[in-house]
């Protein structure tokens, strides 16, 4: 829910701390959980808000790492013809998945938009270092992969703080890690995890593309539990899932 304030009869900064109050009581925690959208064709490219960035950066900054490593760093793109680079490769790896899809899920594929990397305003790149707090990364001894764990839990951090700010966020995924690597400059030694689109946008849609568009749709939660052991469901009644 979203209560106008304006005209606002205080001085301005008492007019903003007071903006921030009603979204902390209006918008639930749980509402921000569920209107968080994968954006694509819904950014306007307007301006950022500075401010508005810095808190979504800070809040990714905050997610829980594996040995309190923060393996994670944020290449902001701005420039244009760098971003118009990666949507080209990223158009041909497109065209690389369609070319592997035939009949009913080939003409649904081709519905659906796939990326904003030049509809948004701003692109961020995520990476993670793998050697970030190393040798002795506490909690990372045995499974390597808790660091990449730790920069994804950076990137829904980063993706609900957006939601919450009235922004959007687009995670693509369709393309080679060596090229977008070479494109960031990249050490040998710092992976790319996600480009992401980011930026304000018109509305978030209430379902996810692929659902909308008959990809694929959402599974139940009481398909996704079990009890004890993988895929027994004995005794679940009592959680009302
Ligand atoms: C790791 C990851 C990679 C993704 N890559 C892409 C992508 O390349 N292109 C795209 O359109 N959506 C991509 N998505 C978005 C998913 O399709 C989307 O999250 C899913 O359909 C559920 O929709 P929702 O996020 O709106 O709830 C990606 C999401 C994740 C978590």
């Amino acid at each position: 829910m979203y209560i106008s304030v304006f005209p606002c009869p205080y001085h301005w900064n008492t007019c903003n701390v007071l903006i921030r109050v009603i979204r902390v009581i209006s918008q639930d925690f749980y509402e921000v959980i569920y209107r968080r959208r994968d954006v694509r064709a819904q950014f306007n490219g307007g301006a950022i808000d500075p401010e508005a960035l810095s808190r979504v950066l800070s809040a990714a900054n905050a997610a829980p790492s594996v040995g309190m490593s923060q393996p994670w760093d944020f290449i902001l793109v701005e420039d244009v013809p760098l971003r118009a680079k990666f949507a080209e490769h990223v158009e041909q790896e497109r065209i690389a998945f369609a070319n592997l899809l035939e009949g009913d899920r080939l003409s649904t594929f081709e519905k659906i938009k796939i990326e904003g990397i030049l509809d948004s305003s701003l692109g961020i790149v995520v990476t993670y270092d793998s050697k970030r707090g190393a040798p002795a990364v506490l909690g990372r001894n045995t499974i390597d992969d808790a660091g990449l764990y730790s920069v994804c839990l950076a990137i829904e951090n980063l993706w609900l703080a957006a939601t919450y700010e009235g922004m959007g966020v687009g995670w693509v995924s369709f393309y080679q890690e060596e090229y977008l690597s070479e494109l960031m400059d990249l050490p040998e030694h710092v992976r790319p995890i996600a480009w992401l689109c980011f930026g304000p946008v018109t509305h978030l849609e209430e379902t996810p593309d692929l659902e909308r568009l008959g990809w694929e749709s959402r599974r139940s939660l009481k398909s996704r539990v079990f009890s004890n052991r993988y895929g027994s469901e004995e005794g679940l009644d009592k959680w009302q899932l």
